[in-house]
């Protein structure tokens, strides 16, 4: 049987206890730690990282001589790392990338999107929102990887997500689908995860 909704599970709870900005950071730890797709002193970006729990986790996976870069539509506190920087900006905006080179104009190792839509309760509408922000971070990930670089994207499985999953595996040399064990068991997010940029596909 399914577990009732708890806004304050224990992943929150851990979370809160640990200084973590949001439950999800136990996913992005878990994916990257399972599929090998960072290691320290790498530079990696982070597109709708607003409050900032992927970025701390990551931040850490690094270590200070590498590099993370956290864009969303609203602010993001201070991590007080130098080694972060982030900046408030439209992922579907047409300056999107220029922007996104103006903070960090070498290719990363690793792109990650947790990016989700605001919700109209509307099925269809919701599911075909997340896979455009999820189109737009498969394609910020092949302008800013490095060839053999390594992408994790947010998707909600619905209609379209076997289309965005071949989408992912024409451009990677191998595709995962990894649900973390924060996940609420309710939740019909999954992360689609793409292993090493082929050559050639960055523009
Ligand atoms: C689930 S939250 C991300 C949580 C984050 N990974 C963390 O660990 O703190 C989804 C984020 O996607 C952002 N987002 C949605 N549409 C966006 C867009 N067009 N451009 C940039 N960010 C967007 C939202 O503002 C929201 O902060």
């Amino acid at each position: 049987m399914t577990k009732p909704y708890d806004p304050k599970d224990f992943y929150y709870r851990r979370a809160k206890e640990q200084g973590l900005r949001a439950r999800s950071a136990f996913k992005i730890d878990e994916i990257v730690k399972r599929h090998h797709l960072l290691s320290r002193g790498q530079a990696v970006l982070d597109l709708g990282a607003a409050p900032g729990g992927f970025l701390q986790v990551l931040a850490e996976l690094t270590g200070e001589k590498g590099v993370v870069v956290g864009v969303d539509l609203e602010p993001i506190r201070n991590l007080g790392k130098r080694w972060v920087r982030t900046a408030v900006l439209d992922l579907l905006a047409p300056d999107a990338l220029e922007r996104i080179r103006a903070l960090y104009p070498d290719p990363f190792d690793l792109v990650t999107s947790d990016m989700a839509p605001k919700t109209i309760g509307i099925k269809v509408t919701d599911e075909a929102r997340s896979l455009e922000l999820c189109r737009m971070a498969l394609g910020v990930a092949v302008h800013t990887l490095k060839p053999g670089g390594n992408f994790v994207a947010k998707v909600f499985m619905g209609g379209d997500f076997p289309v965005f999953k071949n989408e992912v595996a024409a451009v990677f040399e191998r595709v995962d689908v990894a649900r973390p064990q924060a996940t609420r068991e309710s939740s019909y997010e999954v992360y689609v995860v793409g292993k090493g940029l082929r050559a050639g596909r960055r523009a």
